[in-house]
């Protein structure tokens, strides 16, 4: 029995609940929203497809006592009107999530749930710790998306440029989901090589590929105002790994002993949610990188009331 939970279903959580029913993994959902016509139209919707499709899916709306035996909680609230893409400025909406933290927080808390929450808000290292601190789950129990979207951007980039299939690049882009993130590139390969050989080979300039990894989900907000599906797929593979305990290396926003924050690096996703933080040898230079944008989000985190 697989039973999942959304908060927030505007654009992200509603692609998030269609794709969790599309791919047929959940055999429970519930749906929260504190616009409850838009949540209970978002229930209708999905109850109407499940005619068409080859499992079942239960979905049920806003009563956070179903969070107690829940086993994936996604959070997705946002305010979307905040976000600038001109600015490419995630921070514009600290204001609101950490409002939305300090709402929901104790409601999480006092329903009993113990299962392992996916954040996706924004900024989402900052906002994602503050939700581990406010809820008081255990720190492996409390994931964020982080630059698990930000690597599958830059994966992309390099499909393009090389004429492979995303999947067939290999690596990570490390920090803050935000301005701060950075490309590993001594980790990224292409078909198993490393890209850094090839791009000298090819004449080909990594810079200006990170730029456009880094500008990827401004370019969609700049078309449609938001961004949804690449976020979905993010989140609910994060989720599969969870409740598959597959053991999965994939970079998202965990907490690091190392820099006394959360921050967007490898870790092993399985029953537990974060099993492992993954210490990966990257260069000095890289390093260096990983340091200041993890600096950058602990002084955020720090200006947060407890
Ligand atoms: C994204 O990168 C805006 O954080 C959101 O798609």
């Amino acid at each position: 029995m697989r039973k999942y939970a959304i908060i927030g279903v505007g654009h992200v959580g509603s692609t998030i609940a269609y794709t969790l029913v599309c791919q047929e993994i959940a055999d429970e959902l519930i749906l929260i929203d504190k616009n409850e016509k838009k949540a209970r139209a978002e229930q209708l919707d999905l109850q109407d497809a499940q005619a068409r499709l080859d499992s079942h899916t239960t979905i049920k709306m806003n009563d956070y006592s179903e969070l107690a035996d829940t086993d994936i909680l996604f959070v997705t609230s946002g305010n979307i009107h905040a976000l600038d893409h001109a600015s490419g400025n995630r921070w514009a909406e600290f204001e609101y999530t950490r409002e939305i933290v300090q709402d929901i927080a104790p409601k999480i808390k006092n329903s009993g749930f113990n299962g392992v929450i996916i954040d996706v808000m924004n900024p989402c290292d900052c906002i994602t710790y503050y939700l581990q601190q406010a809820t008081g789950l255990p720190a492996n129990q409390v994931l964020g998306t982080g630059t698990f979207l930000d690597t599958a951007r830059m994966q992309k980039v390099v499909g393009e440029n090389f004429n492979v299939d995303p999947k067939n690049v290999t690596g990570y882009t490390l920090g803050e989901h935000g301005e701060s993130q950075f490309v590993a590139w001594s980790t990224v390969s292409v078909n198993g090589l490393p890209i850094e050989q090839l791009a000298e080979e090819r004449g080909l300039d990594l810079t200006e590929l990170e730029s456009q990894a880094r500008g990827g989900g401004w370019a969609v907000h700049s078309g449609k105002g938001y961004t949804s599906y690449a976020i979905a797929t993010c989140a609910v593979k994060l989720s599969r790994a969870v409740l598959d305990d597959a053991n999965l290396a994939c970079p998202c926003s965990c907490y690091s002993d190392k820099y006394n924050t959360y921050v967007g690096h490898p870790a092993i996703i399985g029953k537990t949610g974060i099993v492992e933080a993954l210490r990966l040898p990257i260069t000095d230079e890289e390093e260096e990188k990983l340091a200041q944008s993890a600096g950058f989000i602990r002084e955020k985190f720090e200006t947060l009331p407890t």
